[in-house]
């Protein structure tokens, strides 16, 4: 083999082309099929979004209504699915649970074998419609309960938003909670994505590849940040003991969850910006003192990390105070990532599976040679 660069993580390596996204860091964008993704939170619906990564263009009024209708026509999962999970361990992890549900659903989809890109899209609008309702009730049927099965009269984010809390959300609960699907949905090749690209690349179908990637996820340094900084939150209890505790943490040498990213590094990932900007609508729009004192306290955090590490955050960051004060159990925080996240692998999903070539690297072998057996 010639000279090729090893690049340790494959750190700036272009593993793929696509049509999909791209992080334009100079210009703090995240195109989305050439939209910033900040104007579709800001402008649409995660609906919306939805419909620009699976079909490749934004739906109008109308075809966004009929997409809505379909995702909730689609929601509901095999009642077989509610007893396999109640059949797993009390204590597993939720984002285990999950993964067990999304591999298992593709025994109720007679095309779970294809590599078509069509199928593949067909499918993978029941899987975003269906992850919803899985994940909303992950806790619940865990603990022995019924599931909360989705409403067909409510929108898609109201629904799901119910379907986790049980109980009526406002309109501005509804939008913050569409913000962060949407803040969420696609973000070019993170760790999880590029798992799912590895696998559709064998020509495996879409459950094995969201199974994959739903196993990616649940790592702290991906998506289980968001459940993380809800903790180091928690046990900080206010600004002065997280700024105490961001010290001591660095002063170990420890990693500050919700800082720092693989692309931007020492920028501010876009979406932190939003959704930062989502908690102040909330706390604001209800007057609540305990969320005002979260955004407070994320306000000092940003700070001792910007003047001590040159770190900013990540919208795991932000995406957690979001959802405490949206009253979301924390051990949802991950798995909602991925309900939100499926929208892009699906579509990731298909792309690979349309311009297909197989992902197998080389490596760089530091063992010995020459041994006798
Ligand atoms: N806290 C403290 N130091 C950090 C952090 C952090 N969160 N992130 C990076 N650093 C330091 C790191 O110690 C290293 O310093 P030095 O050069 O002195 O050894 C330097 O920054 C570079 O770090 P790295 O580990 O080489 O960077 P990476 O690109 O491999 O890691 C990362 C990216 C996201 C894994 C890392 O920033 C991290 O661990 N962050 C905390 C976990 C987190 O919030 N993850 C969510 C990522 S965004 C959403 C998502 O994709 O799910």
């Amino acid at each position: 083999m010639g000279a090729v660069e090893y690049r340790p993580g494959l750190e700036g390596v272009i593993a793929t082309e696509t049509s999909i996204s791209y992080l334009d860091v100079d210009h703090e964008e995240i195109v989305v099929r050439g939209y910033n993704l900040l104007d579709l939170a800001r402008q649409r619906t995660y609906v919306d979004v939805v419909g620009l990564l699976v079909h490749g263009s934004l739906p109008d009024e109308r075809g966004r209504a009929e997409l809505e209708r379909q995702l909730l026509a689609a929601a509901n999962v095999p009642a077989e699915l509610w007893q396999i999970l109640r059949l797993l361990p009390r204590q597993m992890d939720a984002m285990d649970r999950l993964r067990t549900a999304i591999s298992a659903l593709g025994g109720w989809d007679q095309a779970a074998n294809s590599a078509d890109p069509e199928q593949d899209r067909a499918s993978g609008l029941r899987v975003i419609a269906q992850s919803a309702t899985i994940v909303a009730n992950l806790i619940r049927v865990a603990e022995g309960n019924e599931p909360l099965l989705p409403d067909d009269r409510r929108s898609y984010p109201e629904n799901f938003l119910w379907m986790i809390t049980g109980r009526e959300p406002s309109a501005a609960e509804v939008r913050a909670f569409d913000q962060t699907l949407i803040a969420y949905s696609e973000h070019e090749l993170p760790n999880s994505t590029f798992a799912a690209r590895v696998i559709a690349s064998t020509l495996a179908d879409l459950y094995g590849a969201l199974t994959g990637a739903v196993a990616s996820l649940k790592g702290p340094l991906h998506g289980g940040a968001n459940e993380a900084v809800m903790e180091m939150l928690l046990e900080a209890g206010d600004e002065e003991g997280l700024e105490r505790l961001i010290r001591a943490k660095l002063a170990r040498k420890e990693r500050i969850m919700g800082f720092g990213h693989r692309v931007y590094m020492r920028r501010m990932d876009p979406r932190a910006q939003l959704l930062k900007e989502t908690l102040a609508q909330l706390v604001t729009e209800r007057g609540d003192p305990e969320g005002e004192k979260l955004l407070r306290m994320c306000q000092r955090g940003e700070d001792v990390m910007r003047s001590e590490k040159g770190l900013f955050p990540n919208l795991d960051y932000y995406a957690a105070p979001v959802y405490w004060v949206l009253g979301i159990p924390i051990d949802l925080y991950t798995p909602i990532f991925f309900a939100a996240r499926t929208a892009g692998l699906v579509a990731h999903v298909v792309e690979q599976h349309a311009h297909n070539r197989l992902f197998r690297p080389r490596v760089l072998y530091t063992g010995p040679r020459g041994l006798k057996p």
